[in-house]
């Protein structure tokens, strides 16, 4: 890979060691995968915050980057952490809130911004065409797809290295050769909700591995609805990319595949779904927007929240405060509006959560491992009816 005369000088240690790791990482993962260079970037983007699902060594490598003067070259954001400052923090253990805090401690000595979201577009759009080093798999697709940046699903080293650096290999999704769809999928079905939208992700996660897909056939598309469906596309499988407009691509020498309403009910069915109540309804996966928090409250009204299931909205700091008064509506109303965490990465077990309601398929497909819980997959406006006192 051809390095120019500043990047020799790092990668050989001039610039000191945190600079030195971060180039090798980013050399190491080039010639892995026949990068010629490294591209400058606008932004990265950190996953692999929260402290339950980082763990202790992790950790440690993020202390002696932080004590070498790692700092960061560009805009770096970070995911969400395991818990929020005002009310999880209370009902969690206090030994592993702690460890948290170190985590964000490091990262802020660093120049990283405490962003604490897998949804960063929501703070700051990156531009279109914009070279990007995301790690949040779904931020990677809607980045790819809907916002037209490009990126490849970082790892959190390796976007953990290009913050530092301010770069990354030119490789994958970097490179327009790549970015051509190769397999047509026509969706035969009505998708009726953001949770159908899910599921087709889910679906197609599976059976297109890292194929980029022209999705035809798509009725009633929002940003709500493409966020889900990237999402659950980078859950079950290595897409990294989606076209949802302009579709009118000839099917001639592409491989093409059919969805049946079958296939998105047989998706949802094979879920492990819990057929009883919800301890837990969880709206925010990927983190909610502004849009999204008015609506919750606009349904809401003047209803309250059931005295024996939680209701918890998920966002960024950003957005719950620029959404205050719906925030206020939806608090009053009995529900939490949690910033910089997510019900999938704090402790729900430790909270005696058994079973999540959800209108997020990702949450639904990973909470049962990663949080031990029975899940239910249903749409915003099934959630808050379950959610909802009379
Ligand atoms: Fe974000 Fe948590 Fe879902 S980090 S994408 S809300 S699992």
């Amino acid at each position: 890979m051809y390095l120019t005369q500043e990047e020799e000088r790092i990668y050989d240690g001039e610039y000191g060691w945190a600079n030195q790791i971060c180039m090798k990482i980013l050399v190491r993962l080039g010639e892995l995968f026949n990068a010629t260079r490294l591209i400058p970037i606008s932004s990265a983007h950190v996953a692999g915050v929260s402290y339950k699902t980082l763990g202790d060594a992790p950790a440690e490598f993020l202390q002696a980057l932080a004590k070498a003067d790692g700092k960061a070259k560009v805009r770096a954001t970070l995911n969400p952490q395991s818990f929020d400052p005002e009310y999880l923090s209370r009902r969690l253990p206090k030994g592993i809130c702690e460890k948290q805090l170190n985590i964000l401690k490091q990262f802020e000595k660093m120049g990283f911004t405490r962003s604490l979201t897998c949804t960063p577009y929501y703070l700051e759009k990156p531009k279109r065409d914009s070279h990007l080093a995301w790690a949040e798999s779904s931020a990677v697709v809607y980045a790819n797809s809907v916002l037209g940046a490009w990126t490849n699903r970082e790892g959190g080293p390796s976007a953990l290295a290009a913050a530092i650096i301010g770069k990354t290999p030119d490789y994958g999704m970097h490179r327009a050769e790549n970015r051509q769809p190769n397999i047509l999928v026509d969706v035969k079905t009505s998708l009726r909700n953001e949770s159908e939208f899910g599921a087709l992700g889910i679906y197609l996660g599976k059976i297109l591995e890292d194929k980029i897909p022209v999705i035809q056939g798509l009725n009633d598309v929002s940003e709500v609805k493409l966020k889900q469906l990237g999402a659950a596309l980078a859950t079950t499988g290595m897409v990294n990319m989606f076209y949802y407009k302009n579709t009118n691509i000839k099917a001639n020498g592409i491989e093409k595949i059919n969805v049946e309403a079958e296939d998105i009910k047989r998706t949802i069915e094979n879920l492990p779904t819990a057929s009883t109540e919800p301890d837990l309804v969880f709206v925010g996966c990927p983190h909610c927007s502004l849009n999204e928090i008015k609506q919750i409250a606009n349904l809401i009204g003047n209803k309250k929240i059931r005295d024996d299931v939680e209701f918890w909205v998920c966002t960024s700091r950003y957005i719950k405060k620029k959404a205050r008064k719906h925030v206020e509506k939806i608090e009053e109303s009995g529900g939490h509006v949690l910033a910089d965490t997510c019900a999938v990465v704090t402790w729900t077990d430790k909270l005696g959560i058994k079973i999540i309601m959800t209108n997020s398929a990702k949450t639904a497909y990973y909470a049962p491992t990663l949080n031990k819980a029975k899940t239910i997959l249903a749409p915003l406006k099934k959630c808050l009816k379950t959610v909802l006192k009379g």
